[in-house]
């Protein structure tokens, strides 16, 4: 009964709507479709739903206009949702694959859009001011595109917006006042762009703002008090800009304030009191700021606080006191400042505590054996105070301890037997202290434990030689500056990832065990000022990676192995021994027995008296210059213990120098000398004083993934030398800073040459055909003539480097892998997207073949003078599409056109480049291939060149 009384009215409302409805619905359904057919490319979903009932059996194509005839509702479209009255509210194509801009996105054709999500594609270009028409917008979300420009200030305009996210794009120039007016506003998000200028005040007016996210900007100026009408604020985060002035206390009007983050700025004077009204605070963090002063006593008062890092200012004062029974806390860092007082008894549990650094300050009194209650910490640091007293055993009952670091203090006792229990341990720091008694053998349960520093302690007995058996993941060992005696346990030669051991300065005797010959990671061996006899073994030949070595000052005698450490070593990492001999200036030559037998006739009747004569003037020298250099090495010796000990390795100079003068040349790597950024460090430019220029390169922070990659670029530099790829002077690996030195290219990167208009110009086809050939060279002095092969595995124009006469030097091995022959070569993927082989998304077995791949990108990458993008894609799939791409598409247009016979040359480099990108791997050539190839037609460039 009721239905059917409803049933007329239903379908009078459904035919009001549909009349209604038609002209929004068309415009919006075209308007759609023109903007899609803009686009360069879409996800496969909005490639088959976006379409007119005409096209609906099409095949995919962009490029249909819509057609007014067949017209059909976009409601159902991918992405897209309407209101009863068949009009868009909802446009939501978050990772649609969208390559394009928005300029042909008619805005005005969408009055009833409430919705609008297009974040996480890659959209180019700027904002259009007509955003701004859609007036009934509440949610717009670009965020995680390409979006450049400045923000219209017509956005001011969207006056029912209530979430607005734009962050991680390329906008510039400053947030406009207009946002003052967005009343509705409650999440305001533009993170992680390149905004500049002061927040405007405006900002302040926004009453019902929740969330502040302006992080990873370049935004200047105070914060202003005004920010203490923002009641509703529940997070303010401004981390990593350039904010100045004192942070306004009227922060404390904030009840609802959890989350307060504004880390990296440039705020000063001291942190307000009031931060304590804060009733919600969960997260405060405050560091690498300019604050003096105080930290608030009642910081945690109302118990919530989790995350508290102020490391990094210069604040004073004891530890506040509301932190001892803080037991929220889960994350805490105040090291880098100069806090005080005695923290023997600040501490309480603190049942989720992860992390906690207080490094660096000035602390004094007793580790307190409480800090075993706090199960979950991980990372646990006080290095570098004034802590005295012994190490609680019950810090062994840390079960989930990673990193331990309670260096250079002023520790004494035993290390408790009870370490042996922290089987997570990764980093154990304990080195400059007053440690006694021996190395406990219960260490030998650390088996994650990948560095052990000891040093400088005055521990006793001998070394354990389980240490050897059990730490299988060691890569750094120092046991040096102590009192340990008895001989190197040769088990220490099973640590196969060992690349530095520091045995020097003990009571160690004995002979050298040939089983250290086994250490095929080591970089760095240090056994000088020990009482070790006998000969060095022969096994040392095998060192193939060793860079730096000193047994000076021990009883060895016999020669030196025939390893280039060793035959490089200065006589000072000699010195001091009973009986060397080599061919090194300052050794004796080894005597063989044929020399003798065959020679003695002719030495005793001619060389004997004119040798006589010799020998004198030559001792004279020797005695003269052994002076000179002794005095030499006693100045910079005055400087050296100014610095703490740098890990040093250098082949050719005088290591320690080069360091302090590396920190000279750069200040201390200040930002001014940063010439570049890669994967894992800053790229600094350093003139020595020696006028030699250097490039160091500097890793970021102390990740331990990076140190990894750091010996890894070390391996593999060590084994190549090549006119092709960057020449390694050395490296240095030093609890400060780990850096690596090469030779200075001056003409920097191929990839900012190619991006700069008038540098690209400069780079004419004969240049670029040499690049090509220089890169194909290398790459194949790396697969074929190093053993074992190395695969580079990032080749692309940023990782190109290019001389004064734009010869090119590949560079950048972080993530190059040595082909062994035995192992499976199965690993993480590496390498620069837009050069990754397509083999790589489905296997992770590397071969040298995804070089070749990169080196095809690449090649194109270089006549064409950008990155060819899908063309990449087109090039090696149909013949077809490749012949009606070829030429034009392909050349430079920023260079003159070639004369025909370059053009002809440069379209057999692009056959050959696309060779490269074949799918199938096999398929490619090898680099040997390409680079014969490429030597035959590098004979066939003109003269002249064709520099217009
Ligand atoms: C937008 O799409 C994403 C993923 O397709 C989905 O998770 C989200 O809930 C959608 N939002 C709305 C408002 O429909
Ligand atoms: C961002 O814009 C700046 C200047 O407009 C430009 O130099 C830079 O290359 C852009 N960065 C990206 C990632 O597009
Ligand atoms: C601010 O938020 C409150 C509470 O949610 C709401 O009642 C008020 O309408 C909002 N103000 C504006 C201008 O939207
Ligand atoms: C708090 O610290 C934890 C652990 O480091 C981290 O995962 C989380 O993101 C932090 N929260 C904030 C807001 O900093
Ligand atoms: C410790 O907590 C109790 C109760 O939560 C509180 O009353 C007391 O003031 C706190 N002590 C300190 C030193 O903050």
């Amino acid at each position: 009964m009721r239905t059917s009384t409803l049933v007329p009215f239903f379908i009078f409302f459904v035919a009001l709507t549909i009349t209604n409805g038609d002209s929004t619905t068309y415009e919006e359904s075209d308007a759609l479709l023109r903007w899609k057919a803009s686009l360069r490319n879409v996800s496969m979903s909005l490639q088959t739903s976006w379409r007119t009932a005409s096209q609906s059996n099409d095949s995919f194509d962009s490029s249909i206009q819509p057609q007014p005839n067949r017209r059909t509702s976009p409601c159902k479209w991918f992405g897209i949702a309407c209101n009863g009255g068949g009009s868009v509210t909802i446009i939501n194509l978050t990772k649609s694959g969208l390559q394009g801009t928005l300029g042909e996105f008619q805005f005005s054709s969408f009055p009833n859009l409430e919705y609008l999500d297009l974040s996480m594609n890659s959209i180019f270009g700027t904002i259009p001011p007509e955003i701004s028409s859609l007036s009934k917008l509440a949610y717009l979300d670009l965020s995680t595109n390409q979006l450049s420009g400045k923000i219209p200030m017509e956005m001011g305009n969207l006056s029912n917006l209530v979430e607005l996210y734009m962050g991680t794009n390329n906008l510039t120039n400053s947030i406009p006042s207009t946002f003052g007016s967005l009343e509705k506003l409650r999440v305001l998000s533009i993170l992680q762009n390149n905004l500049s200028g002061p927040m405007p005040i405006s900002l302040y007016d926004l009453k019902n703002l929740t969330h502040i996210h302006l992080q990873r900007n370049q935004l200047s100026g105070p914060i202003s008090p005004r920010i203490g009408r923002l009641k509703s604020l529940v997070c303010l985060e401004v981390w990593e800009n350039q904010l100045n002035g004192s942070f306004p206390t009227s922060i404390g009007d904030l009840s609802n304030l959890e989350i307060l983050y504004i880390r990296d700025n440039k705020f000063n004077g001291s942190i307000p009191e009031s931060i304590q009204n804060l009733k919600k605070l969960t997260v405060l963090r405050l560091a690498r700021n300019y604050f003096i002063g105080q930290l608030p006593q009642n910081i945690c008062h109302h118990g919530l606080l989790k995350n508290f890092t102020a490391n990094g200012n210069s604040l004073v004062g004891p530890i506040p006191r509301s932190l001892k029974n803080c037991t929220s806390l889960y994350r805490v860092r105040l090291d880098g400042n100069n806090l005080t007082g005695n923290i023997s008894e600040d501490f309480g549990i603190y049942p989720d505590l992860d992390y906690i650094n207080l490094s660096d300050n000035k602390f004094y009194g007793e580790i307190s054996p409480i800090w075993a209650s706090s199960k979950k910490l991980q990372t646990f640091q006080i290095a570098r105070n004034n802590i005295s007293g012994v190490i609680p055993p019950e810090i062994g009952n840390l079960s989930r301890l990673s990193v331990l670091d309670f260096s250079s203090n002023l520790l004494v006792g035993d290390i408790p037997k009870e370490f042996g229990k922290l089987t997570s341990l990764i980093k154990l720091y304990l080195q400059d202290n007053q440690l006694s008694g021996g190395v406990p053998e219960e260490l030998k349960s650390l088996t994650e434990l990948e560095t052990l520093d000891l040093s400088s302690n005055q521990l006793s007995k001998y070394i354990p030689g389980s240490l050897g058996i059990n730490l299988l993941q060691l890569y750094y060992l120092n046991l040096s500056n102590n009192r340990l005696n008895g001989e190197i346990p040769m088990e220490l030669g099973k640590l196969g990832h060992l690349s530095v051991l520091d045995l020097s300065y003990n009571y160690l005797s004995g002979s050298i065990s040939a089983e250290l010959g086994a250490l095929q990671s080591l970089l760095t061996l240090n056994l000088s000022h020990n009482n070790l006899s006998g000969g060095i073994p022969s096994t040392f030949d095998e060192l193939r990676g060793l860079l730096y070595v000193d047994i000076s000052y021990n009883q060895l005698s016999g020669p030196l192995p025939n390893n280039p450490a060793f035959l490089n070593a200065p006589i000072e990492a000699l010195e001091g021994n009973k009986g060397l001999c080599g061919n090194i200036t300052g050794l004796a030559l080894c005597k063989t027995k044929s020399d003798d037998q065959n020679k003695v006739k002719f030495v005793y009747i001619v060389i004997y008296p004119i040798l006589g004569a010799l020998l004198i003037v030559v001792f004279v020298i020797y005695i003269f210059l052994r002076v000179r250099k002794k005095s030499q090495h006693v100045q910079t010796g005055e400087i050296e213990m100014v610095n703490e000990k740098p890990l040093l390795s250098i082949s050719n100079f005088n290591g320690k120098k080069l360091y302090k003068e590396i920190i000279k040349a750069t200040e201390d790597f200040d930002e001014a000398y940063c010439i570049g950024r890669g994967g894992i460090g800053s790229v600094y430019r350093a003139e020595l004083p020696s006028e030699a220029v250097v490039a160091v390169k500097k890793l970021d922070g102390e990740n331990r993934t990076f140190q990894k990659e750091f010996l890894n670029e070390v391996r593999a530099l060590t084994k190549i030398r090549h006119r092709n790829i960057v020449k390694f002077h050395g490296f240095c690996s030093h609890w400060r800073h780990s850096f690596l030195i090469y030779e200075f290219l001056e003409k920097g990167s191929l990839c900012s040459i190619l991006s700069n208009e008038w540098e690209a110009q400069e780079l004419d086809w004969s240049k670029r055909v040499n690049i090509i050939r220089g890169v194909a060279d290398g790459l194949a002095y790396m697969h074929f003539d190093t053993f074992p092969p190395i695969a580079h595995r990032d080749i692309s124009s940023k990782n190109i480097l290019l001389n004064s006469d734009y010869e090119a030097c590949i560079s950048d091995f972080g993530t190059a892998k040595l082909l062994e022959q035995d192992s499976s070569n199965w690993t993480a993927i590496a390498g620069t997207f837009g050069y990754i082989a397509p083999e790589l998304a489905y296997t992770m077995k590397v071969t040298e073949k995804c070089d070749v791949y990169s080196f095809g990108v690449l090649a194109i990458e270089v006549i064409k003078g950008q990155h060819p993008g899908d063309l990449a894609l087109c090039l090696s799939s149909s013949p077809s599409t490749r012949a009606g791409i070829m030429r034009e598409d392909l050349l430079d247009h920023r260079l003159p056109p070639p004369p025909q016979e370059t053009l002809d040359l440069l379209i057999d480099i692009l056959k050959i480049s696309v060779a490269c990108l074949q799918e199938n791997p096999q398929c490619r050539p090898t680099m040997k291939n390409v680079s014969q190839k490429l030597s035959n037609i590098s004979l066939r460039i003109p003269k002249a060149g064709s520099k217009g």
